[in-house]
């Protein structure tokens, strides 16, 4: 029975590891250069930081109860939401530069990561508008605060469409990991946010 061998690739010794022919290290790119130009990681690594973000930012929220907790929870989430909304516009960026000359957005990947960027820019706005413009654009401050539970209901749908998003990633293969530990993973997040929504800051009964 012939048993499958591995053919050495050109610049490999024929017995032993590459690094047997002491040959100089492969140039490596600082890892700002990648972030910029995109080639290797920095998608992936934009992707991921802004889910991350984006969970510990609604985690800052739950629960808030004294008006000091709420107003200090709502600056660090708005802070959180901006960095989340950074790597959101880096990953998007980045991938558009490096898709020159081949189509947009044809994959369910690419069409659900166009609305999460445009829902991501329009969800801040709306937080922006409610807690620091409120008189401006809902005519009082109460005006604003009556947009708080849209904002949250929004909030959640959109960390659904970012779930929806990486599971997408694992059907054409760009996140490198098995499908099960993003589902896993993604099952863990939602668990945890989930449980720890307050049902009457939705306006929905008295918890
Ligand atoms: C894409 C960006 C954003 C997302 C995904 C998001 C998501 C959320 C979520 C899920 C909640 C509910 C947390 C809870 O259960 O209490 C929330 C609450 C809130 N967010 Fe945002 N948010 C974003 C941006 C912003 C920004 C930029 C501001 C500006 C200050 C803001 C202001 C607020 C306020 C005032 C609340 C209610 C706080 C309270 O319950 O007292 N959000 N947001």
């Amino acid at each position: 029975m012939a048993a499958a061998t591995r053919i050495p690739e050109a610049h490999e010794p024929l017995l032993g590891q590459r690094d047997d022919l002491n040959l100089p290290p492969e140039p490596r790119e600082k890892i700002v250069v990648n972030l910029i130009t995109g080639k290797r990681q920095s998608p992936r690594l934009f992707g991921v930081s802004a889910l991350l973000l984006q969970v510990q930012a609604a985690l800052i929220l739950q629960p808030t109860s004294t008006p000091q907790q709420k107003q200090l929870g709502t600056h660090i989430h708005y802070g959180i939401q901006l960095a989340s909304i950074l790597c959101f516009l880096g990953a998007f960026i980045v991938i558009e530069i490096n898709k020159r000359g081949h189509p947009h957005f044809v994959s369910l990947h690419g069409i659900l990561g166009l609305l999460t960027v445009i829902f991501v820019v329009l969800q801040a706005l709306v937080g922006v508008a409610q807690y620091f413009l409120p008189v401006t654009i809902f005519g009082s401050v109460d005006g604003g605060k009556r947009i708080y539970k849209y904002h949250r209901w929004s909030g959640y749908a959109l960390l659904l469409l970012e779930a929806a998003l990486f599971l997408a990633a694992t059907q054409i293969g760009i996140l490198a990991i098995p499908t099960w530990s993003v589902v896993l993973t993604l099952i863990l997040i939602l668990l945890g946010l989930g449980t720890r929504i307050k049902k009457r800051k939705l306006g929905l009964g008295n918890h």
